[in-house]
């Protein structure tokens, strides 16, 4: 337990560190007059600034939410720190060497948890540093060099190399007085199955993740060599100070230009963040083995003072570009009153790739020749339609509307309506406003929140499918017979590929309803499909390599472990397979089925009854081949 901090020290703190400088670590300010400042407040969600600092009597309030107290208060809110701790970061910042009351001078033991872990990863990102000068890191040397990364833009980004060992850093840091407790609590270390910490990073090179004052909280570490059975990327596992949603790679470096630019750049990865800065974008910054999220927006609106002339541009390479901006535009872009950007690297390069290829320049080019998301995701829906005909906009339009009704804010929804009438090129404008009035009232009737993304819903590969997919549908229910006979066909295609090659191949992420499925089917494609599974042995690992995050990694280990349903029962085999391949496509069609039949009515409710006449045709094929599926199992598919 931590030790009473005396309180002269205490004192002394609190003097030492301008509240203004502290809250500027975390959010913009600006002038509010009479002395004082104003920004965002970081305790509560706001479109104005309500948060007032006044440097002069060391006291922060917010008038919206009536937060307020002084420097350690605010510390201790915004990090969720003990007192202690908040003295103790404070101190360090001041350079101040605090007494505690029962003995000594800052014993380790005597110190807040935080402290203690922010303490460990200072120390391990030293380790690591060093350890990319010795004989053993020459790969982890090369692929940065190959990457365009010389000496100095690795020390500016504080890369190391954790070696290949089981417990140098255990070992390492213990002689600094850490505990076995500490090391596994900081994520550092993990158990054996022997109960003893070996280190969590081994063989890889090392990304320090800083928070936005500059503390390491974790790293990201990649795989550098073949043997290397993990994935790609391996992240520290949340800790109490490492939370994936709230750490945005690069925000400690970037924020003063963020705010500065009032603009701010969101790519893909560490080596994305590095050549971005290195080019001269220096307000790039990514997510850490996430999708982009609700708080991670939180926080660059607080550094933005997000207002309506602040940008932020999300950059995606060519091929996925538009899934991914229809996803975004799904998924939170009403949340900023920033204008929301997308800028597409050429050839499926990232920025990374781009630098190398083409140098600086051509990635400033890229940022400066972005286009608003909005305008973008529909595009890419739009232009997959014959504009020319009356049919091709009307379908073009039933394709996009739904993605505007997705906008809670009926003003900003009828703005997008009529940019979107633009697009299609229909002169009535208000057909379209009207039209998007009526799905959004549906939608509401339906007592349907608008289908939004989940947060795993990020699209690394691009498969060729007809429109933007999102996965939506109802949670994960094992207690579903659709679900289970989902779970059994992704069992089968990542534990016997050979049983479901190449059917399952031709099977769309759509046709799974259960959303943490479809994006377990993207993986699979991305990892070259089940077909792929029946040759080589890199397969699961790929698969795994493929998962947008954690959370979908872990899903896909344990989909390939699980035994087999019929495993006790009866073999499994090639009709047992076939069994479930038919059953997940009987369930899609007969969704599909179901869609149309809404679509077939609403025409004909508006007596648009060419248009009803071909949609039911639809539902007819779809019928004949439900029947034959039913008839025939696996040889109709
Ligand atoms: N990522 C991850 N886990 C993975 C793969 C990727 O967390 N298994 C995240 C990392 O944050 C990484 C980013 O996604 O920085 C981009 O991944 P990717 O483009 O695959 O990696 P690169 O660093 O660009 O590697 P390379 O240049 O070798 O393709
Ligand atoms: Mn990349």
């Amino acid at each position: 337990m931590a030790g009473r901090i005396n309180d002269e020290d205490v004192k002394a703190v609190r003097d030492a560190v301008p509240i203004d400088s502290v809250v500027s670590e975390y959010l913009q300010l600006r002038n509010a007059g009479g002395g004082n400042l104003k920004g965002l407040c970081p305790f509560h969600d706001e479109k104005s600034p309500s948060f007032h600092v006044s440097p002069s009597k060391g006291l922060y309030h917010c008038f919206g939410c009536q937060e307020g107290g002084d420097t350690l208060d605010f510390v201790m809110k915004v990090d969720h720190l003990s007192f202690s701790e908040a003295v103790e970061r404070l101190a360090a910042r001041a350079g101040i060497t605090l007494r505690y009351e029962e003995g000594g001078y800052g014993r380790a033991s005597q110190q807040g948890e935080r402290t203690r872990l922010v303490e460990a990863h200072r120390i391990a990102a030293r380790f690591y540093a060093e350890q990319l000068e010795g004989p053993e890191a020459q790969i982890g040397r090369r692929f940065l060099a190959e990457r365009g990364f010389d000496q100095r833009a690795a020390e500016h980004f504080g890369i190391g190399y954790a070696p290949a060992g089981w417990d140098h850093l255990v070992r390492y840091l213990r002689g600094q007085g850490f505990t076995d407790k500490e090391l596994t609590l900081s994520g550092l270390a993990q158990e054996a199955r022997n109960g003893r910490p070996i280190d969590r990073f081994r063989g890889r090179l090392m990304w320090p993740i800083r928070d936005i004052t500059g503390d390491v909280v974790g790293f990201g570490a990649r795989k550098l060599r073949e043997d290397d059975q993990g994935p790609k990327y391996l992240n520290t596992p949340e800790t109490p100070i490492y939370h994936k949603s709230q750490v945005l790679y690069g925000i400690d470096l970037a924020k003063r230009e963020i705010a500065k630019a009032n603009r701010a750049v969101v790519v893909e990865g560490y080596t994305d963040v590095m050549a971005c800065h290195l080019a001269g974008v220096t307000t790039a910054i990514a997510t850490c083995g996430t999708a982009f999220g609700g708080e991670h927006v939180k926080i660059l609106r607080r550094v933005l003072m997000d207002n309506s002339q602040s940008e932020v541009v999300f950059t995606f390479d060519g091929d996925a570009a538009g899934q991914k901006a229809a996803l975004r535009a799904f998924e939170d872009d009403q949340k900023f009153a920033a204008r929301t950007w997308i800028a597409i690297t050429p050839g499926g390069m990232d920025p990374c790739d781009l630098r190398l290829s083409q140098g600086d320049e051509a990635v400033a080019k890229v940022v400066e020749g972005r286009t608003p998301l909005f305008d973008f995701a529909m595009r890419s829906i739009v232009d997959r339609h014959n504009l020319d005909t009356a049919e091709g906009r009307s379908a073009a339009l039933e394709e996009a509307a739904p993605v505007v009704v997705q906008i809670k804010d009926p003003s900003i929804r009828r703005g997008y309506a009529v940019r979107l009438a633009g697009l299609l090129g229909i002169v009535d404008e208000e057909f379209v406003v009207r039209r998007v009035a009526q799905l959004a009232r549906w939608a509401r009737e339906r007592g349907q929140a608008p289908a939004r993304a989940p947060q795993s819903a990020r699209v690394r590969e691009a498969p060729a499918v007809r429109a933007p997919f999102v996965p939506r549908g109802p949670d994960l229910n094992l207690r579903s017979p659709a679900h289970r006979v989902e779970r059994e066909l992704l069992k089968l295609a990542l534990q016997r590929p050979e049983l479901v090659s190449p059917a399952f191949d031709a099977y769309g992420a759509d046709e799974f309803t259960a959303p943490p499925y479809a994006v377990v089917r993207q993986a699979i494609e991305a990892a070259g499909g089940a077909e792929a599974g029946t040759a080589d042995t890199g397969y699961l690992g790929r698969v795994r390599d493929a998962a947008p995050d954690d959370t979908v990694r872990s899903l896909i280990t344990e989909l390939a472990v699980e035994p087999l349903h019929s495993a006790r029962s009866r073999e499994v085999d090639e009709a047992y397979a076939g069994e479930q391949l038919v059953a997940v496509r009987l369930a899609a069609v007969r969704a599909r089925i179901t869609e149309l039949e809404g679509t077939a009515r609403r025409l004909e409710a508006r007596q648009e009854y060419e248009r009803s006449a071909g949609v039911r045709q639809q539902i007819w094929t779809l019928q004949q081949y439900g029947t034959a599926l039913r008839e025939r199992g696996a040889a109709a598919l």
